[in-house]
């Protein structure tokens, strides 16, 4: 079978193309270490919150020897822990954070980091992330959840390993 040239050429550019799409969205994928919010976490009645062991007391809990949990409860306007007095975190610590709302969506965004999820009353998000600098972060709400919306912010704070308590 005889192919003109230039149809070949065609060819291989396209052959090229897919692999090239199905190199950078495998890479998007699994190279960059993004994980996608799961459901895998029990749903939480917002009116069960206080009673709740994992949120009725939000706080940071070391459970490992570089390993901490941040439950975290989100509501009008504000994240707690986080905006009444900021989150601490030692450097060199991977950190998953569990959020959930008590009344209306919100969105937990720490600034700096790919921490970024929708935060949906009922439910319970959560994200993994390794702070490896000493630095402060700001945490912000992304979704439009009322008139306090643009002073819905809070503070996380890596502070370096050695002065950590
Ligand atoms: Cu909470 Cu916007």
């Amino acid at each position: 079978m005889r192919i003109h040239r230039y149809e070949k050429l065609w060819l291989i550019a396209s052959l090229v193309l897919i692999v090239l799409f199905i190199t950078t969205v495998t890479y998007g994928a699994v190279g960059l270490g993004i994980q996608l919010v799961d459901d895998r976490e029990d749903p939480i009645a917002p009116a069960d919150i206080a009673d709740d062991e994992r949120f009725g007391d939000p706080r940071v809990e070391q459970v490992g020897e570089d390993e901490y949990e941040v439950y975290v409860v989100a509501g009008q306007f504000f994240f707690d822990p986080g905006t009444f007095e900021p989150i601490e975190i030692p450097t060199n610590s991977e950190v998953t954070f569990y959020v959930t709302s008590q009344d209306v969506i919100h969105s937990f965004t720490v600034a700096g980091t790919n921490v970024n999820t929708m935060v949906v009353p009922g439910e319970v998000a959560a994200l993994t992330v390794e702070f490896d600098e000493p630095g402060e972060h700001g945490i912000i709400c992304n979704e439009f959840c009322g008139d306090g919306h643009h002073d819905m912010e809070a503070e996380l704070v890596v502070v370096a390993e050695e002065e950590f308590e």
